[in-house]
């Protein structure tokens, strides 16, 4: 059987997910794809964290290991923030490596000049686990919904502070406790300052609108207000008005231009979103054709995530079975002016 080498980048909460995803899943791969999928390489920071269940005889923390082994076809990065991850993919990409990535932060500042250089090189360049965990949206947003134009992109797209507000509103946990056991279960950011300010929300919004709206939108676009200033004063008046906080995302095209933003909002009970709860995420999407679409599921931690991450590693599997690599990474881009979000 044919071999499929794969490196991961970091094998925190994400990387250990998709490390035992693709042992899961390995037998099924040879008998789909054709192919034996194997890790063969894990760059880490600290080789000498304790990890359990990672063979560590594959932890290395030398970069050049891995762009410079030519039998590593796929780069899988997982260890998020900007550099070196964007250096390494890049290298990675100039050496004919195709990549997988998770990193919202990296997308949504560098997506354009990551993705050109993807294109330059015809590699894959996938990042389905960028934007709301184990949803499928990325994938929707650029292909399934492709005969629409979409006007409007609307979710709750953090899985911390939906936790977060869940359990202060259904246990009256404190906000600190409740991030510290988002923390523990893996759903937040290395500094989760990026989760309960909104940011992380804003990256995966201004990830969302280049794709629906084909424009460039990248993160100092967004207006973010995070759930920091939420009291529990707040929390009683929702609850006496029958309604939730909620932090949404929302990106609107409009005839005057693109306008994007995050904030806590009261949704009515009764409202769909309302019900979205502890991790999971919900994005709705309105197209001409389709009208209404609604996607839901875990939006963080290590298996819903890896979830994502792997089906992206399967389709570049399956093209480089097919000889087809670099046909669907790429979005083009059309100029459409952002609006300042208070216009
Ligand atoms: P994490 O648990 O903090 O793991 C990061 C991993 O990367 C660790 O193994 C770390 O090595 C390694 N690493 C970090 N910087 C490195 C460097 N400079 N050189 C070598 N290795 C380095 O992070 P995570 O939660 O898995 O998140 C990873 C990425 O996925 C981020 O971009 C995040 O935004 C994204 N993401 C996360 C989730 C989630 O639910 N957690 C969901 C969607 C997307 P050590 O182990 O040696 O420290
Ligand atoms: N910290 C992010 C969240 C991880 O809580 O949604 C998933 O992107």
């Amino acid at each position: 059987t044919k071999k499929i080498k794969v490196a991961l980048l970091g094998v925190g909460t994400v990387g250990t997910g998709v490390y035992k995803l693709i042992q899961r899943r390995a037998d099924v791969m040879v008998r789909t794809i054709g192919a034996q999928m194997e890790v063969s390489k894990i760059l880490v920071h600290n080789l000498n964290k304790q990890r359990e269940g990672i063979d560590a005889s594959l932890l290395t923390d030398n970069w050049q290991e891995i762009v410079n082994d030519p039998e590593i076809q796929i780069v899988v990065e997982v260890m998020g923030g900007i550099e070196p991850a964007r250096t390494m993919i890049l290298e990675a990409l100039h050496a004919g490596k195709h990549v997988v990535t998770a990193n919202k932060d990296l997308l949504a500042a560098h997506g354009k000049e990551l993705l050109d250089a993807a294109e330059e090189k015809h590699c894959d360049l996938l990042f389905e686990a960028a934007v709301a965990g184990g949803i499928p949206i990325i994938r929707p947003l650029k292909q399934c919904l492709a005969g629409n134009e979409i006007d409007e992109v609307i979710g709750i797209v953090n899985g911390t502070t939906n936790y977060i507000l869940t359990k202060m509103f259904e246990e009256n946990m404190s906000f600190e406790e409740a991030l510290a056991k988002a923390t523990e279960l893996g759903y937040a950011e290395a500094d989760p300052t990026a989760d309960v300010e909104g940011l992380d929300a804003g990256r995966k919004v201004a990830i969302m609108a280049s794709i629906a709206f084909h424009s460039r939108v990248v993160f100092d676009d967004v207006h973010t207000e995070g759930i920091t200033k939420i009291t529990s004063d707040d929390i009683a008046y929702a609850k006496e008005f029958d309604s939730v906080i909620k932090l949404l995302g929302v990106a609107h095209n409009t005839e005057g231009g693109i306008e994007v933003g995050v904030y806590p909002m009261l949704l009515n009970k009764e409202h769909p979103l309302a019900s979205v709860r502890d991790s999971f995420n919900a994005v709705f999407v309105h197209g001409d054709a389709v009208d209404d679409a609604m996607f839901y599921g875990r939006g963080a931690g290590e298996l819903p995530t890896a979830s994502a991450v792997m089906g992206d590693i399967i389709d570049v599997a399956r093209n480089i079975e097919y000889g087809c690599n670099g046909r669907i990474s790429c979005t083009c881009y059309r100029e459409t002016p952002i609006k300042k979000f208070d216009e």
